[in-house]
């Protein structure tokens, strides 16, 4: 199989993509609940297969409105096959960059996105279009730089996380993007911005340990093909990467810390 171009990097694998399904608002997008409430209507912006949008939908009710927004055809297949009978919901296959419509919403949400894009800010001049006076946009992603395990990950799943980050930066993606978000949002004339922390700790204690731990690991499974395919690493690094964070999870792992910022500001009125 030949290397995808680059402009492709940002495309999700097709198939089932377990680390997307298990989010909703509580445990993976909790900077929302302040705003969530029965009526309200939501654009949620590079929705992947609307496992969080279902939890926004959950809460807005059948008088609320919530769209769902991705490029992939796959994803938003998936979107449209978990839905179930939930009222108020709808998905729709689209770029944030091309996007159009007259319709305003009270919230337009953006998680773990932008650290897919190579223009963020032309993403969030076109996001800002979409809020009415007095709505909200809140981004939320990462700051993968500062990720950290305690004690160290074993050499193979730190050379591949390593290599991970080369992967995207060369495809112009902006690893360190959370902390590079307030001033975005200030420059396309947000005066007043908020930025909340979102870290998420995994730590051995807690029930779910070995799922939300193997985080990198599902990376390594799903994103990691894409990395051997463009000759980053090779395919036995990719599986040792996996095998041994699997063994350091079962032993020696103590805790992870996703470093992830809320950024939020309110549409003039
Ligand atoms: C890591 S997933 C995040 C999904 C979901 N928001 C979440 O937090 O679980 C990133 C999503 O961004 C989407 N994406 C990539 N490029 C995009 C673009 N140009 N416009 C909108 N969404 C895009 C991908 O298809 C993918 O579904």
């Amino acid at each position: 199989m030949s290397e995808q171009p680059i402009t492709e990097r940002a495309t999700m694998p097709k198939g089932y993509n377990p680390v997307l399904e298990r989010r909703t608002v509580e445990n993976a997008n909790k900077n929302l609940l302040k705003y969530l409430k029965l009526g309200l209507t939501v654009l949620d912006v590079g929705c992947g297969s609307g496992a969080i949008t279902r939890s926004i939908a959950e809460k807005t009710g059948p008088t609320g409105r919530v769209l769902g927004i991705d490029p992939s055809e796959n994803l938003i297949r998936q979107a449209d096959q978990n839905v179930g009978n939930l009222p108020g919901i709808f998905f729709q296959q689209a770029d944030v960059y091309s996007f159009d419509t007259t319709e305003q919403f009270d919230l337009v949400t953006c998680a773990r996105t932008l650290q897919w894009l190579a223009q963020p800010e032309a993403a969030l001049v076109n996001m800002k279009r979409f809020v009415k006076p007095g709505g909200y946009l809140a981004i939320l992603d990462f700051n993968h730089e500062k990720l950290s395990w305690t004690p160290e990950p074993p050499a193979a799943m730190r050379t591949f996380y390593d290599v991970f980050l080369q992967w995207r930066q060369d495809a112009g993606f902006d690893n360190a993007i959370a902390d590079h978000l307030e001033a975005m949002m200030h420059h396309i004339g947000f005066e007043s911005v908020t930025v909340e922390p979102q870290f998420e700790v995994s730590r051995r204690d807690d029930p779910d340990f070995s799922v939300t731990s193997r985080l990198w690991a599902e990376v390594a499974e799903l994103r990691g093909p894409q990395l051997v395919q463009a000759g980053y690493i090779t395919e036995d690094q990719r599986l040792q990467a996996i095998a041994d964070y699997d063994s350091w999870i079962a032993t020696i792992g103590e805790s992870m810390t996703v470093y992830m910022l809320a950024i939020e500001a309110q549409q003039p009125v």
